[in-house]
């Protein structure tokens, strides 16, 4: 099995069960237009996202890392009326592409872009008194996703979902001395996961058009 059959696999569903999408596809355009990376979650993994959302009945999300907000327009898709979504973006240029592709998908009203480092950002949503809410989705800088797990637990609701993206890492969550930064991070993560009784979760291998990787569902129980 090749990357060839894994993009493949991923057009034909796109084609079957995603089709056309001009907000979705127009903020792919615009961010590649700005410069930004290709590492939006695939459109299959984002309607995941927007599915999950939708069987929990979440109102209100956190999300860490928004980049061109291609993943927000998913998750904020799913809210209910009065439902609101937060995201957390480090590099300000990446949050002014985001915003005006929220705007042009017509979901700005529901959406808050918080730019400066997350982890900063968590504290200050921490100590706000914010939340709690009903998913939270861990997408930013991989070495940091334990920290991050660390205060979505505490901004999160009893029943609320934590979602990490790129857990896998072409493998590399399965060696014991990998020198990849993310993957020591989501080794911790996973450590923290085993040693907390508060939670349930599962990591899933994925593979698609953005090669070998996974991701961590983690329900919090109390
Ligand atoms: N969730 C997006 C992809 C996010 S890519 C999607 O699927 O569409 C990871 C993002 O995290 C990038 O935009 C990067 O700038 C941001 N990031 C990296 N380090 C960060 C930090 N310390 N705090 C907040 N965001 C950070
Ligand atoms: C990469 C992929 C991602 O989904 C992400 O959130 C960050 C980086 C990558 O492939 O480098
Ligand atoms: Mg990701």
């Amino acid at each position: 099995m090749t990357q060839q059959i894994w993009t493949a696999v991923d057009e034909y569903v796109e084609e079957k069960l995603i089709g056309p999408d001009d907000a979705l596809e127009q903020a792919l355009r615009a961010s590649a237009a700005a410069g930004l990376p290709p590492i939006a979650v695939s459109p299959a993994q984002g309607k995941l996202l927007y599915l999950l959302a939708r069987v929990h009945g979440t109102r209100t999300v956190l999300e860490v890392g928004t980049l061109g907000g291609y993943s927000t327009i998913w998750l904020a898709r799913a809210l209910p009326a009065g439902g609101s979504l937060v995201s957390l973006e480090l590099n300000p240029a990446y949050a002014d592409v985001a915003q005006s592709n929220l705007a042009h998908a017509g979901l700005a009203d529901r959406v808050q872009l918080r730019v400066g480092a997350a982890i900063e950002s968590l504290r200050t949503l921490v100590a706000e008194g914010a939340g709690p809410f009903d998913l939270i989705f861990l997408d930013a800088d991989k070495p940091s996703t334990p920290e991050y797990f660390e205060q979505a637990l505490q901004l999160s609701r009893p029943g609320g979902l934590i979602i990490s993206d790129n857990v896998v890492r072409g493998g590399a969550l399965a060696e014991q001395d990998t020198e990849d930064a993310g993957a020591r991070g989501m080794r911790r993560f996973h450590d923290m996961l085993a040693a907390e009784p508060r939670i349930t979760a599962t990591t899933i291998q994925t593979v698609g058009r953005k090669g070998y990787d996974g991701f961590t569902v983690v329900l919090v129980e109390s």
